[in-house]
């Protein structure tokens, strides 16, 4: 049967109290909507529209490959599903309907529950979890043989009602004919004043439909997110998961409990990652590496047997073998190549660094080519900006840069030069010479006697 999806995304998150629309909000390092439509997809969902409303534009701005559609009031749920009937006009077999904000739903869950759905043959079912604290969930209500009997908000629920630990986890499947024609009937004759989706449920049921409702294994799994409290929770669940997925490949954490990893990043086999680490973005880290303690790497793409510590790169690339750190920045658009060695306080900016250069201390390095095997003394910089125009630094293989030298930008130090220490650069240096660009030092061998 055709799987088609709906998610609910209109809302204001008012307990959120956020600038921000609640669903863009991440988890894991990705927005908490883009889940939601990731897991439906990967559940063999064939289509995905997405209700929006409340920072409808910035939602719209930020998530691709779905339709959309305006709920301009939000009414409630049941009038959210109501403001996409249009889109669903055409439409035969299953509709997932699924809210924006619970991100951890899985593509496995989903299956199953959508498999439950349709081999029951019920006109609807909800998925429902066992939740240690019910705490803002609507409650199953279920008959005396067990089988559903309604849904009641916790704003509308009765002392005993509210002690019910199985709540409505805001998933489910409809025969999306039958969705429809019930809708119309929800009236909004409740606590909040709202026309709850939910009632569609009785009201079937109430036609003589079947309902159904499938109780997920994992009660994390739908987890639903309204404030930012219960954001943080799911973002230690979502990591603490990722953490598990690559120590089970092969990934050594040392302390899980303070390593952050996004979820797209890819690290290879036998890679330590010490404490204190946030892994970013779709960075893709080699095997056999040393990454961390205090790493913090964002859209990086690192070889094997990197060695990194207490340092910050982002959109850059690391090959093979460097040793990196403590307190290196590598910024975008840099390359280090193979072997190279970078050692205490160094910066280096949009630059091509050639393999098996060292610059082990103190320098800054931007806009600038540098071939293979340069040394570059302690102190160095180039100086890139004129305060209105950058220009590029080039470094020929195997050129010595003494300590405390300024590469005044655009100047080229040829293949082999030698640069002595203090010198201030600001003409090219041919191959294999010898600059030497500082004032000559003086002597005087009376001072002593002088000063006396
Ligand atoms: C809802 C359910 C509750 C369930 C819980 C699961 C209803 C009435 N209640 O409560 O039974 O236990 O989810 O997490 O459905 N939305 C719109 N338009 C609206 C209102 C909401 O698109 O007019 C969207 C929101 O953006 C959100 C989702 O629907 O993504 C759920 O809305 P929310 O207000 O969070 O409902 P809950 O109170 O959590
Ligand atoms: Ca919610």
């Amino acid at each position: 049967m055709r799987l088609e999806t709906l998610i609910l995304a209109a809302g204001k998150g008012t307990r959120m109290r956020s600038k921000l629309p609640k669903v863009l909000h991440k988890v894991g390092g990705k927005a908490m909507l883009q889940h939601v439509i990731d897991a439906a997809k990967q559940a063999g969902s064939e289509r995905e529209v997405v209700v929006i409303g409340s920072g409808a534009q910035l939602v719209e701005q930020t998530i691709a490959g779905v339709e959309f559609v305006l709920q301009e009031e939000q009414l409630g749920t049941g009038h959210a599903v109501l403001s996409a009937k249009e889109n669903f006009a055409e439409s035969e077999g299953t509709v997932l309907i699924l809210c924006g904000d619970t991100p951890l739903l899985t593509s496995k869950l989903l299956k199953n529950f959508r498999a439950a759905h349709e081999n029951s043959n019920c006109a609807a079912t909800v998925l429902t979890a066992k939740m240690p604290d019910a705490t803002g969930y609507g409650r199953i209500i279920r008959e005396e043989d067990g089988t559903f009997k309604k849904i009641v908000e916790e704003k509308d629920a009765n002392e005993l009602e509210r002690k019910i630990r199985e709540v409505n986890a805001g998933a489910y499947c409809f025969d999306v004919r039958k969705l429809f024609g019930a809708l119309e009937k929800v009236k909004n004759d409740n606590a909040q004043g709202e026309y709850y989706l939910p009632d569609v449920l009785t009201i079937l049921k109430d036609a003589g439909e079947k309902v159904g409702a499938f109780t997920a294994e994992y009660a994390d799994e739908t987890l639903g997110i309204n404030s930012r409290v219960q954001l943080a929770a799911a973002d230690r669940i979502f990591r603490m998961k990722k953490n598990h997925e690559l120590m089970d490949s092969g990934v050594t954490i040392i302390d899980p409990n303070t390593t952050f990893i996004d979820y797209d990043v890819q690290i290879g086999q036998d890679t330590i990652i010490y404490p204190n680490t946030y892994i970013e973005g779709n960075t893709v880290i080699g095997e056999d590496c040393a990454i961390g303690p205090n790493i913090r790497f964002t859209d990086m793409k690192v070889g094997n047997k990197v060695t990194a510590q207490f340092s910050y790169c982002h959109e850059a690339e690391i090959c093979d073998g460097v040793t990196l750190g403590p307190y290196v920045h590598i910024r975008p658009g840099t390359t280090i190549g193979e072997n190279v060695k970078i050692g205490n306080f160094v910066e280096i900016k949009n630059s091509n660094v050639g393999e098996g250069s060292k610059l082990p201390h103190l320098q800054y390095i931007g806009d600038t080519d540098m071939g293979s095997g340069v040394n570059v003394g302690c102190g160095s910089v180039t100086c890139n900006y004129d305060g209105k125009q950058k220009f590029r630094t080039t470094i020929g293989d195997n050129a010595f840069i003494g300590c405390n030298t300024n590469l005044v930008a655009p100047v080229t130090v040829e293949e082999g030069a030698y640069i002595a220490a203090g010198s201030t650069i600001t003409k090219d240096v041919p191959k294999d010479n010898l600059a030497v660009a500082r004032a000559r030092q003086t002597n005087i061998s009376v001072w002593n006697d002088k000063r006396k």
